[in-house]
C-alpha cells in the first residue's frame, strides 16, 4: 500500500529544472540521493543561520528538560535552505522518529487523520510544503495540534457522526516556501516560526568545507571562495556547484579545486560571477529588453521566459531581489538599476530607474497606467 509517508525526504516545490545542470535552487531526483550523504545530522553539525539554530536549541531544550514534546514549529525560506535538514535534526535532537510526508501527498482529510492516529507519543510529523495542504486536512490539523485529538466523521449526509479519537502528543514541523500563502488559523497554532535567511560566503565556505571533507576533495581556502560568492547564498547550490567544479578539477586539472579550477568549470557551466544561471538571465534580460524594465506582472514575465509563474516567484525572484536586481511593487515586477549594469546593456535614456538616484522605491503607482494586469502577486 502506498502511503503519503513513501516520499522521498527531500524535494521542493514542482518543476524541472536543472535539466541543463544549471544552479536552480530546487533538488532534482538524483540530487536527493547525495543531499542526504551530506545533510547535516545534529544542530552542532549545522552551519549559518545563528539566529534560527539558537532559538531552537531553546525550544528543544526546553521542552526536554519538561519532558514534553517542544511547540510545533513552522521553518520558512526559499528552497534548498535548509528546511527539511533541520526539520530531521528536530527529531534526532529529541531523540524521536519523524513521520515525513507533504501538503500535496495529503488529499483527503482521512489520510492524515490516518497518520496523525498512528504517531507514537512524541513522533514529530513533518509536513513539507504545509502550504499545499488541502483545506479540509487543513481544518483537522487545527484541532490536532491544538488538543491532540481529531473528529473523524463517519457516514455522509444527515446522519454523518463525528467520532473524536484521540492522537498522541506530538510536534508538527511545517516547512514552506511561501509563508505568505499559509492561511491565519494555520500559522496562529505554530508555537515557534524559524525564518530562514540567504547564507554569507563565509558560512557557505564552512558548508562547502564539510562537503569536500565528506567526498574527499581536495578544496583550497581560496577554491571555496570562488564557489561560495556563486551559490546565491544557498547550500543546496554551493554542494551542487562543488560537485560541478570536482568533476572539471579530476577530468581536466589535478583534482584538486583551486579558485583557477573553479572560475573555469563554472564559466563553462554558465554560472555568472553572481551565480546567476540561465533562468535567472532570461527572467532579467526578458524585464529589461522586452518590457523596458518592467513594472511587469510575474504571470506574464513567466510566460516570456517558458516557466511557469511558480517557479519564477519562489525559485528564482528571492535570490533576485535580495542581489538587489529585481525589486516587487505593487505594480508588477522592476528591474533595478543594477540589472542593467550586471547584463551590461546600457541604462535607457531618462527613465526613473530603481536603486538610482530618484529611484522609485515606494513611490506611488498610478493605477492603469498599463493596460496589462500587473496585479498578480
Ligand atoms: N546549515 C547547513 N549546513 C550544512 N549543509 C546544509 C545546511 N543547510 C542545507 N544544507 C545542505 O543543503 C541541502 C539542501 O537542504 P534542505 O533539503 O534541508 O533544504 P530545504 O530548505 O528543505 O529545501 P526545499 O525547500 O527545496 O525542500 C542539504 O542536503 C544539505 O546538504
Ligand atoms: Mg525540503
Amino acid at each position: 500500500m502506498s502511503t503519503p509517508f513513501d516520499r522521498p525526504l527531500t524535494g521542493g516545490v514542482d518543476g524541472s529544472l536543472g535539466q541543463d545542470g544549471g544552479v536552480s535552487s530546487l533538488a532534482g531526483d538524483e540530487e536527493r540521493v547525495v543531499e542526504s550523504a551530506l545533510r547535516p545530522h545534529s544542530l552542532h553539525d549545522f552551519i549559518g543561520q545563528p539566529k534560527v539554530a539558537r532559538q531552537l536549541a531553546l525550544v528543544l531544550e526546553g521542552a526536554k528538560r519538561r519532558g514534553r514534546p517542544p511547540d510545533h514549529v513552522l521553518l520558512s525560506g526559499p528552497p534548498g535552505l535548509g528546511k527539511t535538514s533541520l526539520a530531521l535534526i528536530i527529531g534526532s535532537e529529541l531523540g524521536t522518529s519523524v513521520k515525513i510526508t507533504s501538503g500535496p501527498a495529503i488529499e483527503r482529510s482521512g489520510d492524515l487523520a490516518a497518520m496523525l492516529s498512528n504517531l507514537a507519543p512524541g513522533d514529530v510529523l513533518f509536513i513539507d510544503e504545509i502550504h499545499r495542504i488541502a483545506r479540509p486536512a487543513e481544518e483537522l490539523l487545527y484541532m490536532a495540534m491544538e488538543d491532540f485529538r481529531v473528529d473523524v466523521v463517519v457516514g455522509k449526509g444527515p446522519g454523518a457522526t463525528a467520532i473524536p479519537l484521540e492522537i498522541s502528543p506530538f510536534t508538527l514541523v511545517g516547512a514552506t516556501t511561501r509563508a505568505g500563502l499559509l492561511t491565519g488559523p494555520l500559522r496562529d497554532r505554530f508555537g515557534f516560526v524559524g525564518q530562514m535567511e540567504f547564507y554569507e560566503p563565509a558560512e557557505l565556505q564552512q558548508v562547502l568545507r564539510r562537503s569536500a571533507d565528506l567526498l574527499g576533495v581536495e578544496l583550497t581556502e581560496d577554491g571555496s571562495a570562488e564557489i561560495a560568492g556563486r551559490s546565491r547564498g544557498t547550500p543546496r547550490i554551493a554542494n551542487r556547484l562543488l560537485r560541478r567544479v570536482r568533476d572539471y578539477a579530476e577530468v581536466e586539472a589535478d583534482g584538486r579545486v583551486t579558485r583557477e579550477v573553479a572560475q573555469a568549470a563554472l564559466a563553462l557551466y554558465d554560472v555568472d560571477v553572481l551565480g546567476l544561471d540561465r533562468l535567472d538571465r532570461a527572467v532579467l534580460e526578458a524585464l529589461v529588453v522586452r518590457f523596458g524594465g518592467g513594472p511587469v506582472g510575474v504571470a506574464t514575465l513567466a510566460v516570456a521566459v517558458g516557466e511557469e509563474p511558480n517557479t519564477v516567484e519562489e525559485v528564482c525572484e528571492p535570490f533576485l531581489v535580495r542581489a538587489g536586481l529585481l525589486a516587487r511593487t505593487p505594480r508588477g515586477r522592476v528591474a533595478t538599476e543594477a540589472a542593467w549594469h550586471h547584463l551590461g546593456h546600457p541604462l535607457p535614456r531618462g527613465g526613473a530607474l530603481l536603486g538610482g538616484a530618484g529611484g522609485v522605491i515606494g513611490a506611488p503607482t498610478t493605477p492603469g497606467a498599463s493596460s496589462e494586469t500587473l496585479f498578480d502577486a
